[in-house]
C-alpha cells in the first residue's frame, strides 16, 4: 500500500472522485491517511466524513509563521507516514521544508493548460483570453505557483456562450477522471 495524504482547502470534489475510485477497488494500492485543510469551514471536511476518514484542520492564523504551520503538518504526515501528497484545490503554495521532505512525490491539478493562466481564477482569465480551447493539468509541485514539470493534460473546448460556471463544470468532469489516472500510473 502507498500511502497518501490529499490537501484541500474548498469543495473537495476532486478529492471525493479519488476516494471514490478507491471505494470502487480501482486505486488498489493507494490507502488515503487523512484529509488535509487549512479551512475550518471547507465543504471537503463534510465530504471526508462520508468515508470515515480522518481530517487535519490546520489554520496558518494560529501560527507565529508559515514555516511553524508547516512543522505541524509534517508531523501529521510524519507519524501516518505519508509517502506522496495530492493537492486538490489547496490554495497555499508548499513551502520549503515540506518541498525537501517530499521532493517529486507532490502532485497537483490545476484548470487551465499550463503554463497558461496559472493562479487564481484560471477558468476566468481563460475565458476572457478569446482561446477556444482550455483544460486541466496535473503536474510536480515545486516552489513556484502552478510552476512545476508537466505531468499530464488534457483539453477541452471553450464555447462562445459559455459561462464561467459551465466551463468550470466541463472541466471539473474532466479532473474527476484525469487524477485518479494519474495517481494510478505514477504513484501505485
Ligand atoms: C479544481 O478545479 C482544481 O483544478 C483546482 O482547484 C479546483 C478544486 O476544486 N486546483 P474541488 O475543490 O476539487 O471541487
Amino acid at each position: 500500500m502507498t500511502k497518501i495524504a490529499i490537501f484541500a482547502s474548498g469543495s473537495g470534489s476532486n478529492f471525493e472522485s479519488i476516494m471514490t475510485q478507491i471505494e470502487e477497488g480501482n486505486l488498489p494500492n493507494i490507502e488515503v491517511t487523512a484529509l488535509y485543510t487549512d479551512q475550518v469551514n471547507a465543504y471537503c471536511i463534510e465530504r471526508a466524513r462520508k468515508y470515515n476518514l480522518d481530517v487535519h484542520i490546520n489554520e496558518l492564523k494560529n501560527f507565529p509563521s508559515k514555516a511553524d504551520y508547516e512543522r505541524k503538518i509534517i508531523e501529521w504526515l510524519t507519524s501516518e507516514q505519508v509517502e506522496w501528497i495530492v493537492l486538490a484545490g489547496y490554495m497555499k503554495l508548499i513551502g520549503e521544508n515540506i518541498l525537501k521532505a517530499y521532493n517529486r512525490r507532490i502532485i497537483n491539478i490545476h484548470p487551465s493548460l499550463l503554463p497558461k493562466y496559472k493562479g487564481k481564477d484560471a477558468v476566468g482569465q481563460a475565458l476572457e483570453s478569446g482561446d477556444t480551447i482550455t483544460g486541466t493539468t496535473v503536474h510536480y509541485v515545486d516552489s513556484g505557483m502552478d510552476t512545476g514539470e508537466i505531468i499530464e493534460q488534457w483539453t477541452c473546448d471553450i464555447y462562445t456562450d459559455d459561462t464561467k460556471e459551465q466551463l468550470e463544470e466541463r472541466i471539473k468532469v474532466m479532473e474527476h477522471k484525469l487524477y485518479p489516472k494519474v495517481i494510478s500510473k505514477i504513484i501505485q
